[in-house]
């Protein structure tokens, strides 16, 4: 699904990858943001996401990829898809100390030229910016000593 600027859109939750960016969280409803102690830092139908590592305001973008140049790829391939008929129901994203974001809940994960689209209940999703298999974590926070 795109609008006129091409920009993909997709109905319900969505988390849209943006080249070398954040991650866009999207939804109807409430999105819950919470701490690795299910406290809650936030409660929103869209944010944004730092995935870089480099924010000083994390687990929010603050903009340091462009100061920094990231380079992260949008583009991915998904071998745990879910088949998914209902993408409204409840999304809570738990920030991971000093790791991932756990993602919880029916959502659409796509990259921003919408030629990458997964859809999950569950994933966990990269913010060390270290991953070699973005947007997923594959553990490399652990490696790289990530602080955040
Ligand atoms: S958070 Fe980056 S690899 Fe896990």
């Amino acid at each position: 699904m795109a609008n006129e600027s091409n920009k993909p859109v997709y109905p319900g939750n969505s988390i849209m990858v943006r080249p070398d960016g954040p991650l866009i969280c999207k939804a109807d409803n409430d999105i819950t943001l919470q701490d690795a102690d299910e406290k809650v830092i936030l409660k929103d139908k869209e944010f944004a996401l730092c995935r870089c590592g480099l924010s000083a305001n994390k687990p929010f973008c603050d903009g340091a990829h462009k100061k920094e140049a990231v380079s992260a790829s949008q583009s991915f391939t998904d071998e745990r898809a879910e088949d998914i008929s209902d993408i409204n129901g409840e999304l809570i994203i738990t920030v991971k100390k000093n790791a991932m974001y756990s993602i919880k809940g029916p959502v659409t994960i796509f990259s921003r030229d919408g030629l990458s689209k997964t859809t999950r209940t569950k994933a966990a999703l990269c913010r060390c910016g270290h991953s070699e298999n973005k947007p997923f974590c594959d553990v490399k926070h652990k490696k790289c000593g990530f602080i955040g």
